[in-house]
C-alpha cells in the first residue's frame, strides 16, 4: 500500500503501547498520517513512538487512563492542539479477562465497563466536533465477544456488545453527515493480551471450545490493523455501521 495512502491525516489511537494499537498506529504513520498515540502503558508507548521514527512517521505520545472521562477529554484537546485537526479515532483500549458469575464484583464489572465502553464513548464525544469537520471517521474494537455469548466472560461480553450497539447507533446519527462509525470484531489475536487472561477454576471446558477459531491459529495484530486501515481509507467510503469479523470462522 503506498505510504501517502492517510498524507494530510491525522489520527488518535487509544490502546497504541501494545498489541493491535501499536500495529494500528505504526501503520497508520507508515501510510501517511500523524498519529496522536495514547495508553497508559508509558514504556510501551515509548516502544511504539521509536517504531514510528525509525521509519521517518511522525506521531505524539500521550500517557492517559481509559478510567478518567477527563483524560479522555484531556487527549482530544491536547492531539488537535498538536495537529490542528482529526481525521480518524481509533477505540483500541481495552481489558479482558473470565469469571464465574458469582466472581463478579461491582469493582470488576465497573472497570470493565469504564475502559472497554465508557471511554469509546467519552472519546467518541470529544472527537465529533472535529471529525464533521474533516469527514473522519471513527474505528472502535469490538470482538467476536460483542456479537454472541461467551461462558465466563461476562464482564467483557456485555462491555463488548455494547461497544458494537454504541457504533451502529453512531454511525446512523451521523451518516447523513458524513462521518462514518465502524466496529472490528476479531475473535484470536495473537497478542499480549492473552497473557492477562485469568481463567476462573472448574470451568466446562466445552463451552470455552466455543472461543477458537475454525482455522488454525489465530489472527496478527498486523492484519487486524490493515483492516483497520481499510475502513478508514477511501476505498471503504460507504462502509458505516459495520462490525467487521476478522475471527477464522469463529462465529459462522
Ligand atoms: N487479542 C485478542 O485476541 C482480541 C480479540 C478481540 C478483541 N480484542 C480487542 O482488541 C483491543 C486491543 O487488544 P490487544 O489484543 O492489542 O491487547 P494489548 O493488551 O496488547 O493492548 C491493549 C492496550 O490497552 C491499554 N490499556 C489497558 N487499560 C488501559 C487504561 N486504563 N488506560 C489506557 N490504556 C489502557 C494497555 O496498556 C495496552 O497497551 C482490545 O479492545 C481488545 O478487547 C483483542
Amino acid at each position: 500500500m503506498s505510504s501517502d495512502r492517510f498524507a494530510g491525516k491525522v489520527a488518535l489511537v487509544t490502546g497504541a503501547a501494545s498489541g493491535i494499537g501499536q500495529e494500528t498506529a505504526v501503520l497508520l504513520a507508515a501510510q501517511g498520517a500523524r498519529v496522536v498515540i495514547a495508553d497508559i502503558n508509558e514504556s510501551g508507548l515509548s516502544d511504539t513512538q521509536r517504531r514510528i521514527e525509525e521509519a521517518s512517521g511522525d506521531c505524539a505520545p500521550i500517557v492517559f487512563n481509559a478510567m478518567e472521562e477527563a483524560d479522555c477529554v484531556r487527549i482530544v484537546e491536547q492531539g488537535v492542539e498538536r495537529y490542528g485537526q482529526l481525521d480518524i479515532l481509533g477505540n483500541i483500549a481495552g481489558i479482558v479477562s473470565m469469571y464465574h458469575l458469582a466472581e463478579i464484583t461491582a469493582n470488576i464489572w465497573d472497570r470493565f465497563m469504564r475502559i472497554n465502553l465508557n471511554a469509546p464513548m467519552f472519546l467518541c464525544r470529544e472527537a465529533m466536533p472535529h471529525l464533521l469537520e474533516t469527514q473522519g471517521c471513527i474505528v472502535n474494537i469490538s470482538s467476536t465477544a460483542g456479537v454472541g455469548g461467551q461462558a465466563y466472560n461476562t464482564p467483557y461480553v456485555a462491555s463488548k456488545h455494547a461497544l458494537l450497539g454504541l457504533t451502529k447507533s453512531l454511525a446512523l446519527e451521523f451518516a447523513k453527515r458524513n462521518v462514518r462509525v465502524n466496529a472490528i470484531c476479531p475473535g484470536a489475536v495473537a497478542t499480549p493480551l492473552n497473557d492477562t487472561i485469568r481463567w476462573p477454576e472448574n470451568i466446562d471446558k466445552a463451552l470455552v471450545q466455543r472461543l477458537f477459531p475454525e482455522m488454525e491459529g489465530a489472527a496478527t495484530a498486523e492484519q487486524i490493523a490493515a483492516i483497520f486501515a481499510f475502513l478508514c481509507s477511501d476505498d471503504a467510503k460507504f462502509v458505516t455501521g459495520a462490525g467487521w469479523l476478522v475471527d477464522g470462522g469463529q462465529t459462522i
